[in-house]
């Protein structure tokens, strides 16, 4: 009988977060919890940064599902969804959902009990106004770009990475991938703003399903959450990885 270190109570969801330098040092150990298939993949990365960021993410990742579940990290088997979402076994999981993101020196890492969840994490590269508003237009929703156009340039940054973040965290919740297309559904773009769903005409039903919200998220750096069927107001807790994953969590 598996026992688990760290337990999500009713109403919480836990975000993990993570800086890639602060794993570096532990990356031999890190590498030891990835399983064959996922050893095989980091081989395969041309980019050694790249190499070292998945093995580091998949490792942490590892130890976190064995705290909230009492497996082992290395024996966590992992399925992926038709469009590459990872997933717990039946066997294994123990009702934890979660999903990962990472971008630049930054990792999240959300976990819930009972609701499908999706995380993401963008570094903010600096662009003009002119090349993020052609990028809107060629991703975004007409609603999220006649926001987008309506601002001052000053503002343009932040709501074209809020709105992409939340966009992000939607299709991840559903496991989608670029399988929905990103023009196929409407966020509210203003950074200052709690995140709405404004329209899924793809799942109309979604709108009163999935919820966003948006995440602290290190300087430089947008992260937003959605969450699929959560009852009630969920309690966000952060922690930073290595704390120590103790009982009281
Ligand atoms: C793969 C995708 C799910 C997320 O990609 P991303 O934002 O580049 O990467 P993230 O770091 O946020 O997420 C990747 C992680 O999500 C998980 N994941 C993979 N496929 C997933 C899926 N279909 N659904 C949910 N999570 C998925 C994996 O854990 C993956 O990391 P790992 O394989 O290293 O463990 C997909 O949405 C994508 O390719 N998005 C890019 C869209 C884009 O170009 N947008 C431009 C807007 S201007």
């Amino acid at each position: 009988m598996a026992t688990s270190s760290a337990t999500i109570q009713a109403g919480e969801v836990h975000v993990w977060s993570l800086s890639f330098s602060d794993a570096e040092s532990d990356i031999a150990n890190l590498k030891q919890l990835l399983s064959d298939d996922e050893q095989t993949r980091a081989v395969r990365f041309i980019s050694d940064c790249d190499r070292i960021r998945f093995t580091i993410a998949r490792g942490v990742l590892r130890q976190l599902l064995s705290a909230y579940t009492g497996h082992p990290a290395r024996s966590i088997q992992l399925i992926y969804g038709r469009h590459g979402r990872p997933a717990l076994t039946a066997s294994q999981a123990h009702d934890i959902n979660f999903n990962l993101s990472h971008s630049g020196e930054h990792a999240l890492f959300a976990l819930s009990r009972e609701c499908d969840v999706g995380v993401d994490i963008e570094r903010i590269r600096p662009y003009s106004p002119a090349y993020r508003l052609r990028l809107a237009k060629r991703f975004f929703s007409e609603l999220e770009c006649s926001a987008i156009q309506g601002l001052t340039a000053s503002r343009v940054e932040q709501a074209f990475f809020a709105c992409w973040t939340r966009k992000e965290a939607y299709i991840k919740v559903h496991g989608r991938g670029l399988s929905l297309p990103l023009s196929q559904f409407s966020v509210s773009v203003n950074p200052m703003s709690a995140p709405q769903l404004l329209a899924t005409p793809w799942c109309p039903s979604d709108l009163k399903l999935t919820r966003l919200w948006d995440l602290a998220a290190p300087r430089g750096y947008r992260a937003a959450i959605a969450l699929k069927t959560f009852a009630g107001e969920p309690e966000f807790r952060l922690f930073d990885w290595p704390a120590k994953i103790s009982p009281g969590l």
